[in-house]
């Protein structure tokens, strides 16, 4: 008798016709499989004929592992043979070996064993063959297409200041400076009275800086690189030449030309013999190596503390060449920075012999020169990191 698969009946009622008649012809090859009858049932009492039977079964293996093409099918595909309740293997152990009579037995066992060799090595030659198709459309995937224009990464720029830092370092490194540098926030010993200048000194009135509150020792936000001068002079014995870049703060309203914090490099040179010769052919040498070879100097007469005689230096516009324009506003020279020999009364601060040594220092805006000599007319373009501003400092 022949039963009814739930799922036959299921799609009988569905409204699909063609998947009811599929599924009418599968449920007839069902039950015409002659592995679900016994041998005696089919006739083979001869190992000739069993084998007959069994290349039948083998040959319709054969069609259906042809036609399991994709994973999915593969695996209903080793379900239906290998599946150990109801695989056909199954079925054939049971129905055909289990009922044989004893002389058929041997010989059933053996196309048994051979069909088993076979069925497995079919399945998993089609599971390698599919494993290596999949593979390769997902290699295929993956692949790069090195004709296609690739991703560009911006790298990236030193900003201005630091690129103007570096050219002035390089011009006193040529010259035999060295370049050291020191900390931001200072004492007032360093920052004022080491330098000559003692508290209530008017000098103190434009370097208003910001005090560091609640420290035992005040501190405060150094307002020039000067007080490396002193921290250098204390360690190291004469002869000196060092350049100092760094950040200084001022207690300035921002404005075009001002903000609170702006950059320095200063310079000191102290040894036994060092004249305003020397000085002035330094500054000069500066003035070429920075703005260019026709570049002149002049000196004006000036003050600091810590200097004597001090001095603002001047050069001819970079511009212009001294003719006068809008950017030496028509007067043919620019201001570069102060300077002078270093003042006698500063060495006895740092135990120098004030009678056997001589020097002369310097102190530069960094911001001032970078916008003097590249034509930035706001400080505040500076600082607001604006690509459109940076990127035109490669
Ligand atoms: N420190 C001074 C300033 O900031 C500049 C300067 C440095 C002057 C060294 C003379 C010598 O204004």
């Amino acid at each position: 008798m022949t039963k009814v698969r739930p799922e036959y009946l299921a799609i009988c009622l569905s409204t699909d016709r063609r998947d009811a008649r599929s599924a009418i012809e599968r449920d007839l090859a069902m039950t015409s499989d002659p592995t679900t009858q016994t041998l005696e049932h089919l006739g083979a009492k001869t190992p000739d004929v069993v084998a007959e039977k069994f290349a039948g079964v083998r040959q319709r293996f054969d069609q259906e592992a042809a036609g399991s093409s994709d994973r999915e099918n593969l695996q209903a595909f080793v379900l239906r043979w290998t599946g150990r309740k109801a695989g056909v293997l199954t079925q054939i152990t049971s129905n055909w070996l289990k009922t044989a009579p004893a002389d058929l037995k041997p010989a059933v066992g053996q196309e048994l064993n051979k069909l088993k060799a076979h069925v497995e090595s079919v399945i998993a030659e089609r599971q390698l063959a599919i494993e290596a198709a999949s593979e390769q459309t997902a290699s295929a995937r993956d692949k790069i297409d090195l004709s296609l224009p690739g991703i560009e990464r911006a790298y990236g720029t030193r900003h201005l200041i630091r690129q103007t830092f570096e050219e002035l370092q390089q011009i006193f490194i040529a010259i035999g400076f060295s370049v050291v540098q020191g900390p931001e926030i200072e004492t007032p010993y360093y920052n004022f009275e080491a330098l000559n200048i003692p508290e209530h000194h008017p000098a103190r009135d434009n370097m208003d800086t910001f005090y560091i509150e609640g420290a035992r020792n005040s501190h405060l936000l150094r307002t020039h690189t000067s007080p490396m001068q002193i921290r250098t002079m204390e360690k190291e014995k004469p002869p000196v030449r060092i350049v100092v870049p760094g950040k200084v703060y001022r207690r300035d309203n921002p404005d075009a030309t001002h903000g609170y914090m702006f950059h320095q490099i200063e310079g000191l040179a102290v040894d036994t013999d060092i004249t305003f010769c020397d000085f002035k052919g330094t500054v000069e040498y500066f003035a070429r190596e920075f703005l260019g070879p026709k570049t002149k100097t002049r000196l004006r007469p000036s003050y600091f503390p810590f200097t004597e005689p001090s001095a603002e230096v001047d050069a001819t516009c970079h511009v212009c060449g001294g003719k006068g324009c809008r950017v030496c506003k028509f007067s043919g020279w620019i201001e570069l920075f102060g300077a002078g020999m270093v003042n006698p009364a500063v060495y006895g601060f740092v135990k120098y012999d004030p009678d056997r040594l001589s020097g002369f220092a310097f102190g530069m805006g960094v911001d001032r020169l970078a916008m003097m000599k590249y034509g930035v007319t706001e400080v505040p373009l500076l600082f607001q990191n604006d690509l459109r501003f940076l990127q035109q400092f490669p």
